[in-house]
């Protein structure tokens, strides 16, 4: 099959020949139609993420038709059209993952080929109203930003602010929230963003790069109840200013850094609550389709590439300025 590898840190992905994958009993073997970029694969990359090993097929995100099964896997598995949940191994707690929780793609071979076997617990038939393209761009950003939503407690009528909304997981984590019936805010560094999101639904959308943005949404909107935030750094300070007495704020990333000063004095006094939030357990994935059906929600592709060009793919989430997902395309 062709895939695309990690081989060295600094280096682009290796795209060329590789064995086919072996399934083993319990799993199935997916033939790939798509696959979808996540900030952890620029982070692999990089050399920032923990447990990364050279010779390693890269992604997390992918959708395709099973074509054959391992023993113990029925065969009527065969020809369905799914999706697959990257986050293996979450374990029996729903409060936080086991030790031995895994993401496809680093340390496990990922969904940048043509062909991966995975265990039947991890797929899930596609919702039959998304594409190829859409629903590879589904799985970690729509479980990340579902789970994300859902510990940040939004309900109709909350006054929800997502950060950095040009993100993935920002833009997953709008659409279940408007679909709870949550007024939603945004933030960007791009006016063009704001607009698109306001188009969307958000009633309305800041730059964080304004110094004085949290006093624009004080002024406007008041206290915001629910924040959702990937960006922490120094714009964190803005997101306590902005926070409702009894406020949570679902911190799921930090693209911008680790905050240095965290004002303890607007955390206690307006008792808000701090909440950290990661992928998310079997139950999530499975409660967040059922939400994508139920609201024929449609995550959004920001652009796609060939198999061949991942590393263009992986420049233009490098640059940021992707809208929404960057898709390959697996023919
Ligand atoms: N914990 C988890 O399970 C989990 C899962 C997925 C992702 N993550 C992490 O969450 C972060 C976002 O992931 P993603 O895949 O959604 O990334 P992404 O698609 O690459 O989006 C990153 C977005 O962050 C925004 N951003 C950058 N600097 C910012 C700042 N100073 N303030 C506010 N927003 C800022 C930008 O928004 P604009 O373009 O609008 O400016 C950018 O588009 C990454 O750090 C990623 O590693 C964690």
């Amino acid at each position: 099959m062709r895939a695309a590898v990690f081989t060295e840190i600094n280096q682009p992905l290796h795209v060329g020949q590789q064995s086919d994958p072996q399934v083993s009993a319990g799993e199935v073997l997916i033939q790939l139609k798509a696959a979808a970029l996540n900030r952890r694969d620029y982070w692999i990359t990089r050399g920032m993420y923990p447990g990364i090993q050279a010779n390693v097929v890269q992604g997390s995100d992918g959708a395709g038709v099973v074509t054959a099964v391992g023993a113990e896997v029925s065969p009527d598995w065969i020809g369905k059209e799914v999706v697959i949940n990257p986050g293996l191994n979450w374990g029996a707690e729903e409060q936080f993952q086991s030790p031995q929780f895994h993401i496809l793609g680093m340390p496990q071979h990922g969904t940048f080929a043509e062909l991966i076997a995975v265990p039947l617990e991890s797929v899930y038939e596609k919702p039959t109203h998304l594409d190829w393209r859409q629903a590879a761009a589904l799985p970690l950003a729509g479980v990340t930003a579902y789970r994300a939503v859902s510990r940040g407690q939004v309900i109709a009528d909350s006054l929800v602010l997502i950060n950095g909304i040009g993100g993935g997981v920002a833009l997953m984590a709008m659409q279940f929230s408007l679909a709870l019936g949550a007024q939603v805010l945004v933030t960007s560094s791009s006016q063009e963003k704001l607009d698109q999101a306001c188009a969307e639904g958000a009633i309305a959308g800041f730059l964080y790069s304004d110094s004085d943005w949290g006093k624009q949404v004080l002024t406007g909107h008041g206290p915001v109840n629910v924040i959702i935030d990937g960006a922490g750094g120094s714009g964190y300070k803005t997101l306590l200013q902005i926070a409702a007495a009894g406020g949570r704020l679902v911190n799921y990333g930090s693209t911008a850094g680790t905050p240095e000063n965290v004002d303890l004095f607007k955390l206690f006094w307006k008792q808000l609550r701090l909440i950290g939030s990661t992928m998310g357990s079997d139950q999530d994935f499975q409660e967040m389709l059922a939400c994508v059906n139920q609201h024929q929600l449609v995550p959004r592709v920001d652009s796609v590439y060939a198999l061949e060009d991942v590393n263009q793919a992986m420049k233009k989430l490098e640059t940021g300025q992707q809208f929404g997902k960057v898709v390959l395309e697996i023919e």
